[in-house]
């Protein structure tokens, strides 16, 4: 969480500023690195989007764009100029600090309905000011300039990755972008702002962004972010399991799932990475499984093991 009094919706989602906590990440990272491992914070403000489990509310007004946490759902305060240039600084400061305490690379949440994508969605967004406007382009501003604070914290070899989705926790049939031209709109300027590495946020991986074009078979939604923008970017979703992490959170149990539609895709170099939730969060060892064929080994994912340490 960065440094606003209403920047979590949970407390139990650690924050990433203040002595006692940058102290503590110091101890995460150098523990990390000396295990040989590379990491990086992802940094969240949740905008309006209230607490996912119960009633808990922060100590701060909750804010949004415009005062909703979707479209017609009052939630929270319209931000001030002055609560978005605090809130733009503060993502800054919280990004510097990562490099400083040695972090390898920092992560922006502007993903699945919370406080960036709330700006970038129409029906959360119906500012008129600079931060506000009728296309995606405009509505980008605020994320923009959450960039660029961000570049200019961290300087201009640290990588930058920001995580963005088309889909809402609150409404997971909204898309930003209908069609390619409004895609290139929405995330060209993020690059041009400094944004290294766009982290494509779907629930299922293989599912083609715009079909109508390229086909049933066609690129995802990181194959298409970097197609237009020629960035390097991130897939995710329901990587070697059935389910999907909706279905998950439902409380469905997924099956292991063949890699053959992942690997296809990463020879054809549709995208540069890919990241893996919960096959990882229930199988630290599913890596070493995958690499070393054990597909024996590949467990299923309960949603139980979330309760769990693994
Ligand atoms: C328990 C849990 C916590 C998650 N927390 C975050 C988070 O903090 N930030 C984020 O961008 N996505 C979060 N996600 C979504 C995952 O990063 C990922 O996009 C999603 O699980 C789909 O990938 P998967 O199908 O491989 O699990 C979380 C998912 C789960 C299951």
């Amino acid at each position: 969480m960065i440094d606003r009094p209403a920047a979590s919706n949970d407390p139990k989602v650690p924050s990433f500023y203040g002595e006692a906590a940058l102290a503590g990440w110091k101890g995460v990272i150098d523990a990390v690195h000396a295990a040989g491992g590379k990491m990086g914070p992802q940094l969240w403000h949740v905008g309006s989007v209230p607490n996912f489990f119960g009633e808990w509310t922060p100590p701060g007004t909750v804010e949004s764009p415009s005062g909703l946490v979707a479209p017609g759902k009052p939630r929270g305060e319209s931000m001030s100029e002055e609560a978005i240039a605090d809130t733009i600084a503060a993502f800054g400061r919280a990004a510097g600090n990562a490099k400083r305490l040695g972090f390898d690379t920092v992560e922006l949440h502007g993903a699945h309905g919370y406080l960036i994508d709330q700006f970038f969605w129409a029906g959360t967004n119906l500012r008129t000011d600079r931060f506000g406007g009728a296309t995606v382009k405009e509505r980008s501003r605020f994320a923009v300039e959450v960039v660029k604070s961000v570049r200019a914290a961290v300087g201009p070899d640290f990588p930058v990755i920001l995580r963005l989705s088309q889909w809402k926790q609150q409404d997971y049939a909204v898309r930003l972008a209908d069609t390619p031209d409004a895609m290139a709109d929405w995330l060209v300027p993020l690059v041009e702002a400094g944004v290294d590495v766009l982290h494509c946020s779907q629930r299922r991986f293989w599912e083609p962004e715009f079909p109508e074009i390229d086909g049933p078979d066609g690129l995802n939604f990181a194959g298409w972010a970097k197609k237009l923008t020629r960035a390097a970017t991130i897939s995710v979703g329901s990587v070697g399991l059935s389910g999907d992490l909706i279905a998950s959170f439902g409380g469905e149990i997924s099956k292991p799932t063949s890699l053959d539609n992942l690997l296809r895709r990463l020879d054809r170099e549709e995208f540069d990475l890919i990241a893996v939730g919960r096959a990882l969060l229930g199988d630290p060892r599913w890596v070493t499984k995958v690499r070393d064929g054990d597909r024996e080994g590949l467990k299923d994912f309960s949603p139980a093991v979330l309760g769990e340490l693994v």
